[in-house]
This record gives structure tokens, C-alpha cells and sequence, in this order.
């Protein structure tokens, strides 16, 4: 007897007022329907199922990387309809878990105590008590407290619409059961929905005995129908990422201003300012300070670093004790060697800087070597595109390029070189050679400046 685990993606989410499916709205920049499709991932299993229907196959294009199987609902007639189109491909002996695309911060822990209360009566259901029960279908208890129903919002009295435990829709069912109610459901009811949850007054008439099971917190079953919850949602889980972090040593200046939409890998005394975005992979070294207001992306940075406000880092390598910024845009493919120091409104891309080299102020570099100790003034330009291809500079060892230089790529600066301030680079430039071009000063002596009329 194995697990297959059915995710139910089809819906619309109408109340999102969106033209991208529900499920792909994203919840620290992954999917919804990727947080929900990785916690299916970490619980032992046979296979998965995701029911997708709405918005075609921009679904399975989105998640391409996980080992699922795709199953289409063609109509989306309800969460039991959703639920028939798969149970052909599963075997009888086989439990299903039914998992919601929309219900992205269900824990593995809950799923494995919800498997496991399974094993009984061959059918769990997690439910849990809310102080708003609104939109919810309630849970209905005899009076030896045993669950004998669920009644849909819509479909409730006003008396069952006062009970306070509802249906978080999480369930587990063995198989063979779950096919016979599931192909004797009706749609008799105020949505024409076939509904899941009508299983359950079937295996009470079977005399099945469901095994609830309460859910350890109200967070993780709430399902996002709209994008206030997407933004609650959002904000809980960045919290508990945050705090997380700093259990592990991170110091964070306001964990509540604080956004990692990846994975963020850390050395010990690393210190993040406020507002700071972390994207993708990035891994810290040690000492490490990111100042406020910066945002990182897909970035290894060595130790002792110094990242000053308002920086922008995109897919570089930033070596032992660099200065970047504040207010540096590092592009990608850059790579910095120890001890470089990047200042205010420098842009680098497809750049890479050898040790202790300086670009402290107010300049562009692309598809750019530079050497080690090499000092670049403020205004330097490369100018590495014609308007049609993209070419290379290249910069050597302790070289000195005055301020207002342009670079007119492909072009070669070699070692010990100088260029003057102001000099337009069109040729290679020799070791320990100056280059300088500029247009001779002239002087006007007691020159009379125009005056308003
Ligand atoms: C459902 C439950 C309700 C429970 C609530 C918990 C039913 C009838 N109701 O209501 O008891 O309290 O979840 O969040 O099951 N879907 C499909 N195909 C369909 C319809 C829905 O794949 O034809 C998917 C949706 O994409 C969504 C999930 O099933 O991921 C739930 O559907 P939704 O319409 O949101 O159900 P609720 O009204 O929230
Ligand atoms: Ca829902």
C-alpha cells in the first residue's frame, strides 16, 4: 500500500481579479502552487497528481522541474469532479492525500500525522476552530461527537453556520473507498458543484468512522482566495523565515522589514540593515553587512564585505573584504576580486575586477577585465556596444585611468599605464605608456559673460 498525493489546481480564483490562474501568483517568490507541490515532495510517496484545469498549460509550463503527474479538468464542475479524474490512474490499496493548490503553508508535520490517522479507518480529515467561519464548510458532530457531515457556506443553516470547526479540506482516504463515494456524488446543491466534502456523509452511511485530526495552527490551513490573504500569507511566512534566521545568528535590524523570496545560505556575523530584498541563491560568508534598502539576487559574497545602502547585486561573485556602493548596480556575470571597491552610481556588467582595484565613482563598465590595483576615475564609460555587438575591454595591472574617459571597445589598456583625465580611448594603449587626448584650452582674457535683457 502506497501514498498518492492529488493536488487540486483547476479553480479560477475570481476573486483575485487576475488573468494568471490562481495557483501561480507567487508567496516569497516561489509559486503557490510550488510551496504546495514541494511539502507534497518531503512526504514519502507513490505519486503525485495535480488536477490543473484553468489557464491551460501555463500551470505545468510553470512547474516544469517537479516529478509530477498533470491530469486536466476539463470543466471545472468541483473539488469531487476534480478529484474523479485522477482515481482511475490509482490502485484500490493505495491512501489518498488531498492536498489544495491555493493552501500553500500546509506542513509536512501536519500531512504525516494526518497519513498516519489514516491507517485506522482507512479515512483522516483535518480540521480545525476559527473564530470566523465564514466561507468555510462546517463540520458536523452527533452526539457522541463523531463527525457525521460538511456543509458547504452556501448550502448551511443559520444554525450550522454558527458551528466554529470547519473543513480545511485536507483528507486522507483509501482509495478504494474514495472511488466508490466520489462516483456517487450529486451535484444536488445551490453551487450544481459535485463537492468533495459529500464523501463524508457517504462513509457514515458505510459505517467508515473518520478519524479527525486537529490542525496544530490556523496559519497553515488558510487558503488564499484573494490578494489581501496572499499578502498575509506573504507576511507570516517572511516572518518565520526571518526569525529563523536569526536563531541561526543572523542579525537583523527589523525582521519585519525583511524579504527572502529564495534560499539564503549564511556564515556568522552577518549583519542586514533594514528593507533589504534577498532573491534566488545567495550565500554569505562571514562579516558580512548589507546596508538598507539593497537588493540581492542569485549572489555569493566572501567575508568581510562591506554592501552599502541602496546597492543592486544580480548574479556576480563578490570577493574577501570588498566596498560596494552605496547606490553600486552590480549586473550580471560580474566578478569581484578581494578588496575591490565599487563607490556611488557605478554600474558593472560581464565586468571582472582584480584585487585591491578601485571604481569608486559615477561610471559604466561592460564586458570589461580590469587587472589587480588598477584605479578607475570618476566618469569612466565603456563603450562596448556599436549598436549591433557587444566588445571587450580590456584593462591590466596598476593602471591609472583619469577621470571622463571613454573606452571605445574592443581596446586594450596594458599594464602601468596612464590615461589622462578626459582622454577618448580609441587605440590599444602600451605598457607603462600615458595616453592623452584632448582639445587644446584656449583662453579668452577679460571675457564679458552675456547679460539679461
Ligand atoms: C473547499 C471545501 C470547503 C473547505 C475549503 C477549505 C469543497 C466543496 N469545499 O471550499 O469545505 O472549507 O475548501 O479551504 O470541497 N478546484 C478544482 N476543480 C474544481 C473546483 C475546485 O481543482 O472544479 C480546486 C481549486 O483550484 C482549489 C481547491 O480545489 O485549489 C478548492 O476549491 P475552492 O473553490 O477554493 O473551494 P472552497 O470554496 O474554498
Ligand atoms: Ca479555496
Amino acid at each position: 500500500m502506497g501514498l498518492c498525493i492529488v493536488i487540486l489546481a483547476a479553480g479560477k480564483g475570481t476573486r483575485m481579479y487576475s488573468d494568471k490562474p490562481k495557483v501561480l501568483h507567487t508567496l516569497a517568490g516561489k509559486s503557490l502552487l510550488e510551496h504546495v507541490c514541494q511539502t507534497a515532495m518531503g512526504l514519502s510517496h507513490r505519486d503525485v497528481y495535480v488536477v490543473y484545469g484553468h489557464g491551460g498549460d501555463q500551470v505545468p509550463n510553470a512547474l516544469q522541474n517537479f516529478q509530477v503527474n498533470w491530469v486536466e479538468q476539463e470543466e471545472q464542475l468541483g473539488t469531487g469532479h476534480a478529484v474523479q479524474q485522477v482515481l482511475p490512474d490509482i490502485p484500490d490499496v493505495d491512501n489518498v492525500l488531498i492536498l489544495y493548490g491555493d493552501v500553500p503553508l500546509i506542513t509536512e508535520e501536519s500531512l504525516k500525522t494526518l497519513v498516519d490517522a489514516a491507517s485506522t479507518t482507512g479515512f483522516s480529515l483535518l480540521t480545525t476552530h476559527v473564530e470566523d467561519p465564514h466561507g468555510y464548510g462546517r463540520i458536523i458532530r452527533d452526539e457522541d461527537s463523531k463527525i457525521v457531515a460538511i456543509v458547504e457556506e452556501k448550502d448551511a443553516t443559520e444554525e450550522q453556520k454558527r458551528i466554529f470547526e470547519i473543513n480545511t479540506g485536507f483528507m486522507v482516504v483509501k482509495a478504494e473507498l474514495l472511488k466508490l463515494w466520489v462516483n456517487a456524488l450529486s451535484n444536488n446543491n445551490k453551487q450544481d458543484e459535485y463537492y468533495l466534502t459529500d464523501i463524508v456523509s457517504k462513509a457514515v452511511a458505510d459505517d467508515v468512522n473518520i478519524t479527525p485530526v486537529l490542525a496544530e495552527s490556523n496559519i497553515e490551513v488558510k487558503g488564499i482566495n484573494n490578494r489581501s490573504q496572499l499578502a498575509e500569507a506573504e507576511r507570516y511566512f517572511q516572518l518565520v523565515q526571518a526569525h529563523h534566521l536569526m536563531y541561526r545568528g543572523v542579525g537583523l535590524c527589523d525582521p519585519a522589514r525583511f524579504d527572502l523570496r529564495g534560499e539564503l545560505e549564511i556564515g556568522r556575523d552577518n549583519e542586514i540593515d533594514i528593507n533589504v530584498v534577498i532573491e534566488g541563491r545567495v550565500k554569505l560568508g562571514n562579516n558580512v553587512t548589507i546596508g538598507a534598502n539593497c537588493y540581492i539576487k542569485d549572489t555569493i559574497i566572501a567575508d568581510n564585505v562591506n554592501v552599502l545602502a541602496n546597492t543592486m547585486i544580480d548574479n556576480a561573485v563578490i570577493g574577501d573584504g570588498c566596498n560596494i556602493g552605496p547606490f553600486a548596480r552590480i549586473r550580471p556575470n560580474t566578478t569581484l576580486d578581494e578588496d575591490v571597491h565599487i563607490g556611488n552610481f557605478v554600474e558593472l556588467k560581464k565586468t571582472d575586477i582584480g584585487k585591491g582595484s578601485k571604481i569608486n565613482h559615477l561610471s559604466y563598465l561592460g564586458d570589461t577585465h580590469i587587472g589587480t590595483e588598477t584605479n578607475i576615475g570618476a566618469g569612466t564609460i565603456t563603450c562596448n556596444y556599436d549598436g549591433a555587438n557587444k566588445h571587450q575591454t580590456i584593462i591590466g595591472d596598476k593602471v591609472f585611468v583619469g577621470s571622463d574617459v571613454q573606452l571605445i571597445a574592443p581596446v586594450k589598456v596594458h599594464d602601468g599605464a596612464t590615461i589622462a583625465a578626459g582622454t577618448t580611448v580609441t587605440k590599444d594603449v602600451a605598457e607603462n605608456e600615458l595616453a592623452i587626448s584632448r582639445s587644446e584650452q584656449k583662453s579668452i582674457p577679460k571675457w564679458k559673460r552675456p547679460s539679461k535683457n
